[in-house]
C-alpha cells in the first residue's frame, strides 16, 4: 500500500510478550512472538502514521520510523500505554499480556525443596479495559485469542472492555496465531460489522485491519 491515508494521525500498537518475574532468574511468559504486533506498526508507518510501538522482550529486528519503547512487565507496559494514550488516534492492543502475576517477587534465587511449590498468583491489570474506560477520541482495538468459542468470547471482550473493535483470532488453527508468519482472523466491529479474513501474511492482515479501521472512524466521524 503506498497510500499515505494514514497521515497526521498516531498509532500505539502493543506487541509480544510480557515478562512476569517470580525471582531473579525465573519469570512466566507466553509463546506470542510479536510478529502481528511489528506487522501492524510497519504497515501504519508504511502509510504515513506517527507509529509508538510498545514492545514486550521479542527476536525481531526493531522497526525504523517508530517511536520504540521496550517493555518486560504488564505494569511497564501499562505505563506505557497511559502515558502516550492522550496524544493516540487509534490504539492496536496486539500484545499476549498476562493475565496473573505472581503475589510476590522474590529477592533472591528460590531454592529447591523436598515437597511440591505452590505459587500464588495475582490478578494483573488489564491494561485494554482501563483504555476502554478513559478512551476519549480514541478508535480502540483488542485481540482475542482464543481456544475455543472464538466469536462468542471474542464479542463479549469487546463489549467487555468498551472497544470499537476486535481480532478474533483461533491460535490452535494451522498458519494462524502465535510465532507463526501468516494468521488468520476475523474483524469485529462494535457497531455490528464483521469480516472473516482469509490465510494471509500478518503483513497482509495488518493492511485489512488497518482498511477496516479508517473506514469505521471515518463513518463514525461523519455521525
Ligand atoms: O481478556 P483478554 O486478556 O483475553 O483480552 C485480550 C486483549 O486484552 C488483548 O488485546 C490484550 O492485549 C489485552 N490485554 C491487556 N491487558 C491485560 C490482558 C489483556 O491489555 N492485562
Amino acid at each position: 500500500c503506498t497510500d499515505k491515508d494514514l497521515s497526521g494521525k498516531t498509532v500505539l500498537v502493543t506487541a509480544g510478550p510480557t515478562r512476569e518475574k517470580i525471582d531473579p532468574v525465573r519469570y512466566i511468559t507466553n509463546h506470542a512472538s510479536g510478529k502481528m504486533g511489528y506487522a501492524i506498526a510497519e504497515a501504519a508507518r508504511d502509510r504515513g502514521a506517527h507509529v509508538i510501538l510498545v514492545s514486550g522482550p521479542t527476536s525481531l529486528p526493531q522497526p525504523a520510523g517508530v517511536r520504540f519503547v521496550a517493555v518486560e512487565s504488564v505494569q511497564e507496559m501499562f505505563d506505557a500505554v497511559m502515558r502516550d494514550l492522550p496524544e493516540s488516534d487509534i490504539v492496536i492492543k496486539s500484545a499476549a499480556v498476562s493475565d496473573y502475576r505472581p503475589k510476590t517477587v522474590h529477592e533472591h534465587k528460590m531454592k529447591k525443596g523436598d515437597g511440591p511449590l505452590v505459587l500464588e498468583l495475582d490478578k494483573a491489570p488489564d491494561i485494554l479495559k482501563t483504555i476502554g474506560e478513559r478512551k476519549t477520541k480514541q478508535f480502540v482495538v483488542g485481540f482475542a485469542a482464543e481456544t475455543q468459542n472464538l466469536t462468542e468470547n471474542a464479542k463479549s471482550k469487546l463489549e467487555r472492555k468498551n472497544l470499537d473493535m476486535i481480532v478474533a483470532n483461533n491460535v490452535l488453527t494451522e498458519g494462524a496465531g502465535m510465532g507463526s508468519d501468516t494468521n488468520i482472523v476475523t474483524l469485529m466491529a462494535r457497531s455490528g460489522e464483521q469480516v472473516e479474513l482469509a490465510k494471509m501474511s500478518k503483513r497482509a492482515v495488518a493492511d485489512k485491519l488497518l482498511d477496516a479501521i479508517l473506514l469505521l472512524s471515518e463513518q463514525r466521524s461523519l455521525r
